[in-house]
């Protein structure tokens, strides 16, 4: 990068790096993930189960599910109900009187299903037989076009409800596959439920686990902490839709299932096949932090549906179900294996704790009814589990009183004057130049309370949700930009978050999306590519950065936004830069106390137009490029190319 020869050559900028006197740690946990069930995120996405509405009990008890009649077969197919379990209610019975060329049901997956060529699959039901000649049943994986992947068949079925499985391996690649169950032969009365297609190469081949491909890109990302599971799904459109942690966990046919709130919340993007089975639960939201090293940080109901849609409150006075579910929380994730929760988690597998420090209290709320109910919340929370660190919301950026107050400087007001806030969630929709403008947004803010947390966060090049949004390099890079300011003020800003993080090809509600994906493949956007690069090279204490720009230089446009950390592991000075203009940048580095003759590191991500983007066609066009440098003088002139983000590390020597 160094002689590569400038054809706009800016004025020349002076960068200064130096030990910051404050001694700033950086917080491990700076740069995280956020989930959220959102664009088929988990049901059809991270949770890699197959079949759609396995267990019956969408409200249409039959969507995603076709009937097979060939000819010559004759029967009926209908729901019945189990009558002492309100939870996993519905079943389907079939009253099989002749199979001809083919009787029975047929599931179309999420948008298909992706099925691998050599790939493993464990087929599994609930059945019983409750009269009439036994029946064996024949499994079929096809594909689009008709053609069997794969078959295999289920015998055994008595009068007693049981688990019937059989492994399948396909013979060819497929990403829009279908099952069907065919009867083969026998008659009478059959009863089927939690009809299951699993792939066995789930993350860490776990049993009712994720998408090995979705979960590599999160652990690739490093991630500091994982918040979840939302979000608006968090509150639910009611009091009755909201997240409701303990049906979430146990075993999987025994979580109540609901309505995605994301199911009907856009009228452009309606997704009336949306439900969360709750297979993803929280005990796997724990297991996959463990898995990629992230702190767990849940967030849960504070007695308040979203305030987008009902804003149902809970009367403060009878908040005590939500303060318990919150105690209960801590105690599953952390408690004796031998507590009542504890026990819950060692029966699921797991008898030591998951070692949670943080919790969430709601979502994205707001007004003087949030604080009303946080305080009694906290309240009892502080005092039973001082050791944990709660997150209050700022709401949703968008929101502005009758009187024109925001409702993050009245929130803020109020945080001031608390004692039991750690942490402030604050989150930004807002188009790329605002991100741009804002480098700058938390240098001059009051350090006196608590943490900030940027936890949902990104460009939106239309406007917020549109659906029109694109996850161009302006975006991006202007992301990155923003980004510096926050690594600068890191003794303020402790934990930042992109949202949302995955977008379903076929099934999306809201874009930009961190990671695209469809049911075989799966790819960063330019933003994950940003997210990556701070994360992957944080840092453990802050350096001090300054700019200087040449005087005839425009400070409109400034050229360069530019962060730098101290790596004590490695001994690296690690610089991000970001030159969010479209023409090279001569500038100068100086670095105090780094001998020359050093071989750096740098690592640059760029494009040449800011609509650029990564797709599933061209998935690397916006892609980290290394290369070596080495300082041989200081300091040390540097051209960083239009529109980048640079990353150097330099060995700090003697
Ligand atoms: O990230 C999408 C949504 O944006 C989240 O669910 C909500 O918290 C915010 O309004």
């Amino acid at each position: 990068m160094k002689n590569k020869q400038p054809v706009d050559i800016e004025p020349t900028v002076k960068l200064t790096i130096s030990a910051d006197p404050r001694g700033i740690r950086i917080s491990p946990t700076m740069w995280g993930i956020f989930f959220e069930d959102i664009n088929f995120g988990g049901d059809g996405g991270l949770y890699a189960e197959l079949i759609k509405n396995r267990s019956f009990e969408f409200p249409d008890h039959m969507m995603g599910w076709s009937r097979i009649l060939e000819t010559g077969s004759a029967g009926y197919m209908y729901i019945e109900r189990h009558p002492e379990d309100p939870v996993n209610a519905h079943y389907l019975r079939m009253d099989i009187r002749k199979t001809g060329d083919g009787f029975g049901i047929s599931n179309e997956g999420f948008r298909g299903m992706g099925i691998r060529e050599g790939a493993e699959y464990r087929f599994s039901l609930q059945a019983r037989q409750v009269e009439g000649e036994p029946v064996i049943l024949r499994i079929e994986v096809v594909a689009e076009d008709g053609r069997r992947l794969t078959e295999g068949t289920i015998n055994g079925i008595d009068n007693q409800w049981r688990t019937h499985e059989v492994m399948l391996i396909a013979s060819a690649t497929e990403p829009r596959a279908r099952m069907k169950l065919f009867v083969e032969s026998g008659d009478g009365i059959l009863d089927l439920d939690m009809i299951s297609l699993f792939p066995m190469d789930t993350y860490k081949r776990r049993e009712n686990g994720l998408r090995a491909d979705l979960v590599q890109m999160l652990a690739e990302l490093k991630p500091g902490f994982f918040r979840f599971p939302g979000g608006c799904i968090v509150e639910g459109r009611t009091l009755a839709q909201r997240y409701q942690w303990k049906s979430t966990v146990g075993h999987p046919a025994g979580r109540r299932l609901i309505v995605n709130r994301w199911n009907t919340e856009f009228a452009h993007r309606i997704t009336q096949d949306y439900y969360q089975s709750f297979g993803l639960g929280f005990y796997e939201y724990f297991l996959l932090c463990e898995d990629i090293g992230a702190e767990p940080m849940p967030i849960l109901n504070c007695g308040m549906a979203c305030q987008f849609n009902t804003a149902e409150l809970v009367p403060v006075e009878e908040l005590e179900p939500y303060i318990q579910d919150m105690l209960d929380l801590i105690e599953f994730a952390n408690g004796a294996a031998d507590s009542k929760w504890g026990q819950v988690r060692a029966g699921m597998g797991h008898p030591d704790p998951f070692h949670m420090k943080y919790l969430g209290i709601g979502n994205e709320q707001w007004g003087p009814q949030y604080i009303e109910r946080y305080i009694p919340i906290a309240r009892v929370l502080k005092e039973k589990h001082p050791e944990i660190q709660l997150i209050a919301g700022t709401g949703s950026d968008a929101t502005i009183f009758p009187n024109g107050q925001a409702e993050i400087d009245y929130l803020w007001e109020q945080y001031r004057k608390m004692d039991h806030i750690d942490i402030v969630d604050e989150h930004f929709y807002r188009n790329p130049d605002w991100f741009l403008e804002n480098v700058g947004f938390y240098d001059g803010t009051n350090r006196n309370g608590p943490k900030v947390f940027v936890g949902e966060w990104g460009a939106q090049s239309v406007g917020v949700a549109s659906p029109d949004n694109r996850n161009n390099w302006h975006c991006a890079l202007y992301e990155a930009a923003f980004m510096t300011g926050l690594e600068r003020n890191a003794d303020l800003v402790t934990m930042s978050c992109y949202a949302p993080l995955f977008g379903h090809e076929d099934a999306w509600q809201w874009r930009p999306d961190l990671i695209w994906f469809d049911n075989l493949r799966a790819y960063g956007s330019a933003s994950y590519y940003v997210q990556k690069l701070f994360s992957l090279h944080t840092g453990t204490r802050l350096l001090n950065t300054a700019v200087e720009k040449a005087p005839k230089l425009d400070e409109s446009k400034t050229a360069l936004h530019a962060c730098a950390t101290l790596d004590d592991s490695t001994n690296e000075v690690i610089i991000k830069i970001v030159n969010a203009k479209k023409a090279i940048v001569e500038a100068s580095i100086g670095l105090e106390g780094v001998k020359t003759d050093q071989q750096a590191k740098v690592i640059v991500l760029t494009s040449d137009s800011l609509e650029d983007e990564n797709s599933l066609e061209s998935p690397r066009k916006i892609f980290p490029k290394e290369s070596t440098l080495t300082i041989d003088s200081i300091p040390y002139m540097v051209s960083f190319e239009p529109y980048s983000l640079t990353i150097i590390r330099i060995p700090v020597g003697g």
